[in-house]
């Protein structure tokens, strides 16, 4: 069996929207300290629909590849689904990724979530802190597949 699923090489390959948004209303970054990649999510949302949604990743491809698949998660479902978001979901839209690459499925949960959280406190919006704060994704100890 190949190593990685056809999805998560075409998401790779053909990542779905990648960018920036110039006036996006949540910005969220995240990183892992420990292979150094870091992922930028913009999101844009109007009556609590996310109308749009961009990222940046510099790392592997399973983090270009979960980032892309996460972007086409959430784009046109309400926030608080986004703030939902696990990578578990992420792993599953993608047919599944190696056990050693499921941090990078991590990263891709924590920028969606990131990006929801800072649209919340800049918009004075209140959500559970302690359920969804963004932990350091280094040690991996959070990725479920
Ligand atoms: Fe760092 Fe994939 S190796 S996110």
């Amino acid at each position: 069996m190949a190593l990685y699923s056809d999805k998560v090489m075409d998401h790779f390959q053909n990542p779905r929207n990648v960018g920036k948004l110039d006036d996006a209303d949540g910005i969220g970054e995240v990183g892992n300290a420990k292979c150094g990649d870091i992922m930028r999510m913009y999101i844009k949302v109007e009556d609590n629909i996310i109308t749009d949604v961009k990222f940046n990743t510099f790392g592997c491809g399973s983090a270009i590849a979960t980032s892309s698949m996460a972007t086409e998660l959430i784009k046109g479902k309400p926030i608080e689904e986004a703030l939902e978001l696990s990578n578990k979901a992420v792993v599953e839209a993608l047919d599944g990724l190696p056990a050693y690459k499921l941090h990078c499925s991590v990263l891709a949960e924590q920028a969606v979530r990131a990006a929801v959280i800072d649209y919340y406190e800049k918009h004075g919006i209140p959500y559970d802190k302690e359920k969804f704060k963004i932990v350091d994704c280094e040690d991996c100890e959070h990725a479920e597949g």
